[in-house]
């Protein structure tokens, strides 16, 4: 029977996701890398090349997802305990050449299948566009690693379309999919992957976990010293409370919102780091620092992200008018909201 094992073996595909977005997160990548001797490491499309790059220039053995000699390159094989795996990677396209990148899709993929007892899809399409593809490709020997944040795709555990394994991937770095791909003699192979999250169940190398945290501890001293930089300059923008008298149910509907909740979601997951700030908390983005006193219904994504400083507008009960500030897309963008469709987006956040 010919196995890929998760003990010392390499067996993981990680979601580099927004590990990969910043230069100096590049050596974490490719030390974990290198470290776990993973497989492929997923990161952002603009990311993954210049990721690629640094892999390429050879200062570390590790097995690139896809070729770095060749940056076009958008497949990969190689062995991987005993298996001969291949990877695809599959990028976002406009629907206007969606069959033609079907087409190609499915001629690279009988091009692997010749190299590969099993072929994993790294896939950055919407969950819907997944299936679809799923149903298309047909069963046996598949695996598709969904690389879309979860809250836009729907398996937590993996499951199967038309005997198409769908694989999640989870959680910007903090978890890795590991696939495991089993075969008695004479029988066909059968795929399985599951999540792991470094930190507590991932334990094949604690240096990774490490890695990770020093990571986010150097971001910690950054935030920390902008934070210290920086006075809060207190009348940048009018906060929530301030539009409360005047504009009751737009208050309570935006109160009970995600947009709310949104430095809460960052302190759950201990990420209260510049890079995360950016978009979860309307004082960060404006002011460039990070009041840990501050109350909850003056941080997170506030009115004023979206209508303004509303200083003015405020001051004058409302005879000044506002204005606007940032459209949904700046930050529900393909990497951090792959499904984001706003007819329905401003169904769900409606409060006038
Ligand atoms: C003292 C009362 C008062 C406060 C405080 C106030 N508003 Fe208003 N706002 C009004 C009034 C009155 C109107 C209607 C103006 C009109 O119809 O011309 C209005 C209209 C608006 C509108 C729609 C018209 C426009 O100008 O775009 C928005 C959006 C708005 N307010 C947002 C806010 C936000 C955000 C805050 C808090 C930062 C806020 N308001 C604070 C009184 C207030
Ligand atoms: C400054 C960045 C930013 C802007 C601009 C923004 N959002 Fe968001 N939005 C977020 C963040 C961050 C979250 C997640 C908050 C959380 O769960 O912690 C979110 C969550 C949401 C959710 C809930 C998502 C879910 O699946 O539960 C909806 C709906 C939403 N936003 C709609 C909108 C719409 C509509 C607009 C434009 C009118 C918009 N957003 C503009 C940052 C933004
Ligand atoms: C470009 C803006 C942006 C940045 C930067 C950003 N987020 Fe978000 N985040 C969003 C939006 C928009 C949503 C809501 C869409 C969704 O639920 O996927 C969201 C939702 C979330 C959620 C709730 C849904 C989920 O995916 O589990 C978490 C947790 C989260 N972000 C964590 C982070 C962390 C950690 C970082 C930093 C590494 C970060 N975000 C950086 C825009 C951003
Ligand atoms: C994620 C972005 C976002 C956030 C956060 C947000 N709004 Fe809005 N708001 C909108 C959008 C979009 C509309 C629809 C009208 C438009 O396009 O301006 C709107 C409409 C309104 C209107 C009615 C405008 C009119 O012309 O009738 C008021 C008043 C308002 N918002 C107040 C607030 C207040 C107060 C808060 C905070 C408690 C808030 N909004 C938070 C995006 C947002």
């Amino acid at each position: 029977m010919a196995r890929l094992t998760a003990d010392g073996v390499p067996t993981a595909i990680v979601d580099g996701g927004n590990l990969g977005s910043d230069p100096s997160k590049r050596p974490v990548i490719l030390e974990s890398m290198a470290k776990m001797s993973y497989a492929a490491c997923l990161t952002g499309t603009d990311e993954a090349d210049s990721v690629r790059k640094d892999a390429g220039k050879g200062k570390l053995s590790l097995t690139p997802p896809f070729d770095p000699a060749d940056p076009k390159a958008t497949s990969w094989a190689g062995e991987l305990g005993g298996v001969r795996v291949g990877l695809l990677r599959l990028e976002p396209h406009g629907s206007s050449g969606q069959d033609a990148s079907e087409a190609a899709l499915v001629s690279a993929l009988e091009a692997l299948k010749k190299r590969a007892d099993v072929v994993a899809l790294a896939s950055r399409l919407s969950d819907a566009e997944n299936r679809r593809l799923a149903r298309r490709l047909g069963p046996a020997g598949l695996l598709q690693a969904i690389f879309v944040a979860p809250a836009n795709c729907t398996p937590d555990l993996p499951t199967v379309t038309d005997g198409v394994l769908l694989c999640p991937t989870k959680d910007r770095g903090q978890t890795v999919t590991l696939l495991q791909a089993e075969r008695t003699v004479g029988q066909p192979w059968k795929l399985s992957c599951r999540l792991e999250s470094i930190g507590t169940a991932y334990t094949p190398d604690p240096g990774v976990a490490g890695l990770i945290a020093r990571y986010y501890e150097t971001q910690q001293t950054t935030l920390a010293a902008a934070t210290a930089e920086k006075p809060l300059s207190e009348a940048s923008y009018a906060p929530a409370p301030r539009c409360k008298p005047c504009h009751a149910k737009a208050y309570e509907v935006w109160r009970k919102s995600a947009h709310a909740r949104a430095v809460e979601t960052l302190r759950g997951k201990q990420r209260l780091v510049p890079e995360c700030l950016a978009c979860h908390s309307e004082p960060f983005r404006r002011n460039g620092r990070f009041d840990a006193g501050l109350a909850a219904e003056d941080d997170g994504v506030q009115c004023s992200t979206c209508h303004g400083d509303a200083i003015l507008h405020a001051l004058t009960r409302g005879a000044e008018k506002m204005s606007r500030e940032l459209e949904c897309g700046e930050c529900h963008d393909a990497v951090h909201h792959a499904d984001f469709g706003t007819e329905k987006a401003l169904v769900v956040i409606r409060h006038w």
